[in-house]
């Protein structure tokens, strides 16, 4: 791979041994992946959690070994725009909630070291709803699949998919090493997806993300004859083609900003495959999700990825003047500014009036590992992890119909 006179200098150790580390883990990862060179970064979206697999209860060794990256990584200083994925919970509420003592003793070192770093803690799975908005074009290293995926999709901005050490790596260098989606040919489209179902919900957006995720693997595909999609759609749409496949980019014809057409997405060339999501399809998706043995349910899991103040709105209202079924949980998970806001707002107040509980910066299955029976939820992402993870049943449906279910403790199928 060529360097730059700065790239080399920052490799030989010229700037202390760990930046060194960072550039050769940046190097010997694109002379992996066939890069030719390394280019400037200007946002970063880290993991800076411990343990670095958010493993709730990890032991001491596990703990130990994130901090030894950790700790000497967080005496640099950020070189551009970065935030934090989510870590296992905002620090107000350790004191809620039984958590353990070990790592919140971890977590709390390293919150204030990413902040005296630069980093602006966000601890979230959807940054761009908290003020993370690349521009068009413009280079990042995020870490968190469905984020990765909407930043490509929606933003039009470029990033590969990147891991704990890679984004740290790339927010203490200032450089990311240019191979897959950073290069124009390979965010063109190989795969047409025709869509005829008719997309009712965000968990619409979901179905035909999860099916095209299988479909597709690590190809890029284009979505044709979908109707305009909202913030809410894109971000269900983006989580479960992360989660379907390996996908890190698509395009929505007319919508993906370098995809006004459909042959522009295509590069003017026609689809390797082209293939149809219909009516069928759509009640399949649902049904790949649906393999529960009763219809009464114990949690309902929302904001996966982390809600928005919209969809908070939404939930409010739904909920006012009325109360959750009795030994039922609601959680509606999402990031700390969000709940700020609505808490300014007062519709923190009436979710937790109605008996939910609204949980900041964390992710009930993937880092927390909630015990739970019976989940039902919006989000595709969140119930396939939830059944692989925890081992729970799960019922995906819309949000109006897990709100019914909250307040009945059942399911009403259809
Ligand atoms: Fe976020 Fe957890 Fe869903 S990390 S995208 S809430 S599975």
């Amino acid at each position: 791979m060529k360097l730059t006179d700065e790239q080399k200098s920052l490799l030989n150790g010229d700037k202390g041994s760990f930046l060194a580390k960072c550039m050769s883990w940046l190097v010997d990862w694109g002379e992996a992946m066939g890069a030719e060179r390394m280019i400037p970064v200007t946002n970063t979206h880290a993991l800076v959690t411990v343990p670095g697999n958010l493993v709730w209860g990890a032991d001491q060794k596990t703990i130990n070994s994130a901090m030894e990256l950790l700790r000497p990584a967080l005496k640099h200083p950020v070189c551009c725009h970065s935030t934090t994925h989510i870590t296992f919970a905002h620090e107000e509420q350790y004191k809620e909630i039984e958590m353990p003592q070990e790592q919140v003793k971890a977590q709390l070192e390293v919150m204030e070291m990413a902040r005296d770093s630069g980093f602006l803690m966000t601890y979230t799975c959807a940054p761009y709803l908290v003020g993370n908005v690349p521009i068009k074009g413009e280079i990042c290293a995020w870490t968190e699949s469905s984020a990765v995926v909407y930043a490509n999709t929606i933003l039009g901005a470029r990033t590969t998919r990147h891991g704990t050490e890679s984004a740290i790596a790339a927010a203490l260098t200032g450089f990311v090493p240019e191979f897959g989606v950073l290069l124009d040919q390979n965010r063109l489209a190989s795969i047409q997806v025709e869509v005829t179902a008719k997309l009712r919900s965000p968990t619409d957006w979901g179905a035909l993300g999860y099916f095209t995720g299988k479909e597709t693997g690590l190809e890029v595909p284009v979505f044709s004859g979908t109707p305009q999609p909202l913030q809410e759609d894109a971000k269900q749409l983006c989580a479960a083609l992360a989660t379907g496949g390996g996908v890190t980019m698509s395009h929505i014809a007319g919508v993906t900003p370098e995809a006004e057409t459909l042959e522009k997405a295509l590069g003017g060339k026609i689809p390797r495959r082209k293939i149809q999501f219909d009516d069928n399809e759509l009640i399949d998706s649902y049904n790949q999700l649906r393999d529960h043995t009763d219809d009464a349910i114990d949690t309902v899991i929302l904001g996966c990825p982390h809600a928005s103040l919209q969809e908070i709105a939404e939930i409010a209202h739904y909920l006012k003047r009325k109360h959750i079924a009795e030994g039922l949980t609601l959680w509606v998970c999402t990031a700390y500014a969000t709940r700020a806001n609505a808490e300014r707002l007062g519709f923190a107040k009436i979710i937790t009036d109605a008996g939910g509980y609204i949980f900041c910066d964390t992710c009930p299955t993937n880092s927390m590992r909630l015990k739970a029976k019976r989940i039902i939820t919006p989000g595709f992402k969140q119930a396939h992890y939830a059944r692989n993870m925890i081992g729970a049943e799960v019922i995906i449906d819309n949000l109006k119909a897990c709100l019914d279910a909250a307040l009945t403790g059942r399911w009403q199928n259809g």
